[in-house]
């Protein structure tokens, strides 16, 4: 009886271990290809060490990737960080490519399992029907290798086309919700498509995957100029997963997809941005974006928010109001969506007054302790610094400024990419 007990017990801890939450970060192998070992070992520390369990590798069908993914996996290995691929599928694949880069790395450590079989996952593919992956699932299966697909099929956005997505895709296990920006609206981002295909695909055995993103910006020819409304994003998307989705998997969009803004890696100068994307990616660091995902990610694997322990203040804002002229680069489509302003996440251990200034407009907000937003417009003359403050009781905690200015004249390119700071005591 008491040996039966336990048997019980454990077998209920090793189910809930299976569906314990877990954080990736989407990770362009595009961009890997002068990486070192030592660059994906330092990429995996620091994304360990917030909390991120692996990186879902998008990987297009370039040669060059494949050979740094025997990097990565050996990479990874050494410091237990998990991966799993994302397959884009806006490149054009031959499904015994797939099925070899799958099988090459299947017998690693470092592969993330979901109910003891790779987790496979993609972005688009929908368009490759579903008789194509069922293919791909029994070619693996006929090696010995089973998988769980998770695919991003990206055109599924309307929530009222979820259970068709299911229906016509009946080889899927789970679904990975690429859609964590506004649509081309001056609205917040809802759950309805969260809530949506996450209660399609609920009866089969794979994750839902919530995408969770700081920003969405892109300024290059031929490929995309566009801003998506962002400005609270990082805060209020990461509350959707805790609270309202709470998915199986949050899926950060991304690590290093520089091109469009949402990176949350460092900048690493040995990436070739191309031409474009330089002008508005360098210099605009989005390192201390980290500091709200370690928070938020303790969080979602929690339950619970947990305890602050160092008063602090994450900051963000571009370097130029919406409505300049710039010489060169195009203006983004809902360019007029972005308010012009500093916008302030406090993550505090008590309550506190949080300022937030700009030439010579100044905001006290109380701020409770956790975290609170606020923020503070862009000032009407040109060359400004932000000036950030904690307070209690008239005494300052800590304060400091911003390291990158609002400037109102001489703009050489369209860029509504945030620069990223904080302060910390
Ligand atoms: C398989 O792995 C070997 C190294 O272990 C590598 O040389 C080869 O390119 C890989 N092939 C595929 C298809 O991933
Ligand atoms: C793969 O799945 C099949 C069917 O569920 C099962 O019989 C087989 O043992 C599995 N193989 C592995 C290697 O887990
Ligand atoms: C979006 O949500 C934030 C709070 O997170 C709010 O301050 C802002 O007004 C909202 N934006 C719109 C366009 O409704
Ligand atoms: C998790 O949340 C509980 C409260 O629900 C708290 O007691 C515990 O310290 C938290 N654990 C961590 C690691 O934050
Ligand atoms: C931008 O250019 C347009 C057209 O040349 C002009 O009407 C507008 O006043 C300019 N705006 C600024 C802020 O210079
Ligand atoms: C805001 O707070 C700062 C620091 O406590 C104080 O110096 C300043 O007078 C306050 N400004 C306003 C407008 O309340
Ligand atoms: C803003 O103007 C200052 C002074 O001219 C200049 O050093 C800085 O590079 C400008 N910032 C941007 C983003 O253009």
């Amino acid at each position: 009886m008491i040996a039966l007990t336990a048997a019980i017990l454990t077998s209920l801890a090793l189910a809930r271990a299976s569906s314990a939450q877990n954080v990736f970060a989407h990770f362009m192998a595009q961009n890997s290809y002068s990486y070192t070992p030592s660059d994906w070992t330092n990429d995996m520390k620091t994304a360990q060490s917030i909390g991120i369990d692996g990186f879902a590798l998008n990987i297009a069908a370039n040669d060059y990737e494949v050979g740094q993914i025997v990097t990565a996996f050996a990479a990874a290995e050494a410091l237990n960080f998990k991966l799993f691929y994302s397959f884009d599928m806006s490149y054009s694949w031959q499904q015994s490519d797939m099925v070899d880069i799958v099988a090459n790395q299947s017998s690693s450590s470092s592969n993330f399992l979901w109910n003891g079989n790779l987790l496979v996952s993609s972005y688009e593919g929908e368009s490759y029907g579903d008789s194509f992956w069922s293919g791909f699932k029994s070619a693996l299966a006929s090696k010995g290798i089973n998988i769980t697909l998770a695919p991003a099929f990206t055109s599924y956005r309307d929530p009222t086309q979820a259970s068709t997505m299911a229906s016509t895709f009946p080889s899927i296990d789970g679904f990975f919700n690429w859609w964590s920006w506004p649509a081309d609206v001056d609205a917040n981002l809802t759950t309805a498509t969260d809530l949506a295909y996450q209660s399609a695909i609920s009866s089969r055995s794979g994750p839902y995957i919530m995408a969770v993103s700081p920003w969405q910006f892109k300024n290059i020819d031929g490929a995309g100029d566009w801003v998506e409304y962002s400005d609270t994003l990082w805060d209020y998307r990461w509350q959707q997963a805790v609270n309202d989705v709470k998915p199986d998997i949050v899926e950060i969009v991304t690590w290093n997809d520089y091109g469009e803004s949402h990176y949350i890696g460092d900048i690493n100068p040995v990436v070739d941005l191309g031409t474009q994307a330089p002008f508005y990616v360098d210099g605009f660091d989005h390192s201390k974006w980290r500091d709200v995902a370690n928070y938020y990610i303790q969080y979602f694997k929690n339950g619970s928010a947990p305890t602050i322990t160092t008063d602090e203040v994450v900051f963000w804002y571009r370097a130029y109001p919406k409505g300049i002229n710039c010489s060169s680069g195009s203006l983004p489509r809902n360019a007029d969506f972005p308010e012009d302003a500093v916008f302030a996440l406090a993550m505090l251990t008590q309550a506190a007054t949080v300022t937030l200034s700009i030439g010579s407009n100044t905001v006290n907000y109380s701020a409770p302790a956790g975290i609170s937003m606020g923020s503070v417009p862009f000032p009407t003359e040109d060359q400004q610094i932000p000036y950030i403050e904690i307070s209690r009781n008239g005494n300052k905690v800590v304060d400091g400024y911003g390291s990158m200015y609002v400037n109102q004249t001489g703009c050489t390119y369209y860029n509504f990419n945030p620069w990223v700071g904080s302060i910390s005591a």
